[in-house]
């Protein structure tokens, strides 16, 4: 076959494609280059027969155009720029926010902090991890107290067996409040945010981590009639200036007397509901006068000074004040519960 065959010549134009900008570069060699086979073409039109010369130059110029069409049709296609980025369609809806959202354990736990403060008292914070002094023996528990059964706390047992139950997950902050007096001379005005640990079986009502606010104030001449009127302005601050409070009697080893504080049901206005079990009352914190031993064991001088000291958990009274009935959800992150604490 000739290197001129316009037939063959133009049917390889015809179905030329161009996989790669490559492809279509050795194309325009091969046809439209000074050296390529147009211009060869072009110029052997002088030694071709003068009455032939028409017809020739026809078949050149077919073959031209078709070869162009081709070449142009794909430098289009590899001559576009590369596309990095769409331009922005101004017309779209935009993209909503996701707002974050407190946590309701720590919503409360802030607004405990902040009414405390207010009144003088500053924030103290201690060890998850406690030893048996911090957080019983200095606190009076008796030796054989079933809190130190490992069924209510979660011991971390040594290599050592000897050296077993002398750690624990705290169960309670008032661990730090020993440590606070253990290094602070009175007046001690003191509040303890934490996690505490208690080993118990998940459920609705009780899980085996939670949040407590620990009180401790120490002074001379500190009356059970401060710690009454302490606890009825946190009440009135927390759930509102018409509520009551009243104190029962209780029992714990680190304060004497005890007592369990009640506050108005601020659902019902004390008329009774599902909240308050139709009483008018909800159970809010365990309270007391710091006992005498317990001064004497952080080397305070229990015949010169006297305290009080209260205790509560925060996920007990998020419950109360945004009604949720389940304490599992504070831990299990569940957007949908944790957004509806957006913008509190
Ligand atoms: N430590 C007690 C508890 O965890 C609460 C408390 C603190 C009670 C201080 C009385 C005084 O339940």
């Amino acid at each position: 076959m000739s290197r001129f065959d316009f037939e063959t010549l133009l049917k390889e134009a015809e179905s030329f494609s161009a996989e790669s900008k490559e492809q279509l570069e050795n194309f325009r060699l091969r046809f439209l280059s000074k050296k390529g086979i147009l211009s060869e073409l072009f110029s052997k039109m002088k030694d071709v027969e003068p009455a032939q010369r028409k017809a020739f130059g026809q078949q050149i110029n077919t073959l031209k155009k078709k070869i162009e069409e081709r070449f142009e049709e794909f430098r289009y296609l590899y001559d576009q720029p590369v596309v990095t980025s769409v331009p922005a369609d101004v017309t779209l809806p935009g993209e909503a926010f996701l707002t974050g959202s407190h946590h309701p354990v720590n919503l409360v736990r802030k607004k405990i902090i902040h009414l405390f403060s207010h009144i003088g008292f500053n924030i103290s914070e201690g060890p998850e991890i406690e030893d048996d002094w911090h957080n019983f023996s200095a606190l009076n528990f008796p030796e054989d107290h079933p809190a130190r059964d490992m069924q209510d706390t979660f011991f971390i047992l040594g290599e050592n067996a000897a050296a077993a139950e002398s750690f624990a997950l705290r169960t309670h902050t008032s661990s730090v409040q020993v440590r606070v007096m253990e290094t602070t001379k009175p007046p001690v005005r003191t509040i303890s945010p934490g996690r505490v640990y208690r080993n118990e079986a998940i459920s609705a009502r009780a899980h085996c981590f939670f949040h407590q606010v620990e009180g401790l104030y120490i002074d001379e001449d500190v009356s059970f009639a401060d710690l009454k009127q302490t606890l009825l302005y946190f009440a009135r601050e927390m759930f509102g200036s018409d509520s009551e409070i009243r104190l029962r009697p209780s029992y714990f080893p680190f304060t004497e007397p005890s007592a369990e504080m009640d506050v108005s049901c601020f659902l019902c206005k004390g008329k009774g509901c599902n909240v308050c079990k139709h009483t008018g009352w909800v159970e809010i914190l365990g309270c007391g006068m710091v006992h005498p031993n317990v001064l004497d064991n952080c080397k305070i001088d229990s015949t010169k000074f006297t305290g009080f000291a209260f205790g509560m958990g925060i996920e007990r009274i998020a419950m109360l004040l945004y009604g949720i009935n389940d304490l599992r959800l504070f831990s299990q992150n569940d957007v949908r519960f944790l957004q509806q604490f957006a913008g509190i």
